[in-house]
């Protein structure tokens, strides 16, 4: 297992005299207002929580969106604030936008147009041109914020995350000093659909085109790749070699590469062990609390990709079909609201306690429901003790570029006794072998997957875990940073 310390010391030799930057969308730290005044928060899912330790170790600055309503009270005139807030260690630099190049850049294009259309959900895309117009202004004050940190250096080292920033790598490249010596590498977080589907972007040229100013662009999986390769092909007509997974474009090599990410297990290992998880295990056991004897659990951001609506339909069949486990089995499902100005996800929001209520209803008995709706974030404690009491979680998303829940969940089920039903359409699957697989769109299959995961031995329930936490373990966050970090900075020599 790589260490966050090895990650470290290998990143901090190869940066060397080298300016290290991360840009994504979301910061690291968020200044907010609250009651008893200002407060930080840190955003909880894995991707801040596994770079933040890099950028610690390495001293570079992290370009983000200010998105607390304290953040503007916490910077200086560069926008620049020392973080974390008690012990610096690097730099945070907040890109402003207005409510309407948010609305345009993050709600629009970014979660109407992009979203979508890399999904494949049959959601239908907007291809609204304001909304191309204001990704294309915002990906420029990304441009302006990163240009600002690079000047004056001779080397620099610039990692670009996810699907908010396609254009921004190539307003670097084409305005950067000829002298300076620049890397730049892009890590899309979501899915890359086939050339066909990405192709029906108006401005699918301008997107590739962005994305190809830099130098290593990695995905979560070959397939993922390989679409990227095909859109590239079909589209700019590039010439791009499957074998090696390069494109040659403008006189320049792009590398295209998988690197699967992942969590930190031996954190999340650890924490779902603390005294304050097994006293929350004691009370979500007590029968005051839940009247169970089987419980699954269910965790995600909602959102239309996760397949929450679908999920409940499946236990509905499961109920209906398999009438022996009414009274017995309860799913627990957290959902935290997310983007919710964006019409599909506010039906959502609408949407799932609706389902939930009219299922609970056909089958509620005394004080026995199926499925307790949690609107929200869990805190940890809670979150790790649901998954070390759950018989089965279910992670059933419609598509999904890797899923980290279902790899939390593996890292959290210390005692070996859960079952994972995963989606095929997750990209963690690939990975994921020992899982049961469904398709979500498919009610009997999904129903009948339930029950087995209910019926199967404690032996091989164990045996199955065993294997998982092996893989999540040996495969962990920190080996994704590795992987990445040692093909993007050989590119720097
Ligand atoms: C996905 C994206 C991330 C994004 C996250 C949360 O995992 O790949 O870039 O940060 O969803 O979405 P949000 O819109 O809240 O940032």
């Amino acid at each position: 297992m790589v260490s966050t310390k090895d990650v470290q010391t290998l990143v901090k030799s190869k940066l060397k005299g080298c300016k290290f930057i991360i840009v994504s969308n979301r910061e690291p730290y968020i200044h907010m207002h609250t009651p008893d005044g200002v407060k930080v928060k840190t955003p909880t899912g894995g991707l801040t929580a596994a770079l933040d330790p890099l950028m610690q170790a390495t001293g570079g600055t992290w370009v983000a969106g200010g998105s607390g309503d304290a953040d503007r009270e916490h910077v200086d005139k560069r926008n620049r604030c020392p973080v974390p807030i008690d012990n610096p260690k690097y730099i945070l630099k907040r890109v402003w936008m207005s409510k309407e190049e948010v609305d345009k850049f993050y709600f629009g294009f970014s979660n109407q147009t992009l979203w979508p259309l890399c999904h494949n959900v049959f959601r239908e895309p907007s291809f609204k041109k304001s909304y191309w117009e204001g990704y294309k202004h915002s990906n420029g004050l990304y441009a302006k914020a990163v240009r600002d940190e690079t000047r004056g250096a001779d080397k620099a080292f610039i990692w670009f995350h996810d699907y908010h920033l396609a254009l921004t790598p190539k307003m670097i490249r084409s305005e950067a000093p000829k002298k300076q010596k620049l890397v730049l590498a892009h890590f899309w977080h979501i899915p890359w659909p086939t050339w066909n589907t990405f192709a029906l972007l108006p401005w699918a040229k301008e997107v590739l085109n962005g994305m190809l100013a830099n130098d290593l662009i990695g995905f979560h999986l070959q397939i993922y790749c390989i679409n990227f390769l095909a859109s590239v092909e079909k589209v700019l007509g590039a010439k791009v070699d499957y074998r090696t997974l390069n494109v040659k474009y403008g006189g320049r090599t792009i590398q295209v590469r998988p690197f699967p990410i992942s969590v930190d297990f031996g954190t999340i290992d650890k924490l779902a062990k603390r005294p304050g998880v097994r006293r929350e295990i004691k009370r979500v056991r007590a029968p005051q609390y839940i009247p169970y004897k089987y419980i699954g659990v269910g965790v995600d951001r909602v959102d239309y990709t996760k397949g929450i609506i679908e999920r409940f339909r499946a236990i509905d069949r499961f109920l209906e079909k398999y009438p022996e486990f009414q009274n017995k089995f309860v799913f627990v499902e957290a959902g935290a609201p997310s983007r919710t100005r964006v019409p599909a996800y506010m039906n959502l929001n609408e949407e799932i306690p609706k389902v939930a209520d009219e299922i609970n209803w056909k089958y509620m008995r005394g004080y026995w429901k199926p499925i307790i709706y949690i609107e929200g974030k869990l805190g940890p404690d809670r979150l790790f003790a649901l998954y070390r009491t759950a018989d089965v979680c279910i992670v059933s998303p419609l598509q999904d570029g890797m899923n980290l829940v279902a790899k939390e969940f593996i890292a959290a089920n210390v005692d070996c006794t859960g079952t994972l039903i995963l989606s095929k359409f997750a990209g963690a699957t690939e990975e994921l072998k020992e899982a049961i697989v469904v398709n979500p769109y498919d009610v009997e299959g999904f129903a009948d997957a339930i029950k087995d995961a209910l019926e199967i031995t404690s032996k091989e329930k164990r045996r199955r875990m065993k294997s998982l936490r092996a893989i999540v373990k040996r495969n962990d966050v920190f080996k994704w940073l590795e992987d990445f970090i040692c093909v993007a900075t050989k590119l720097l020599s």
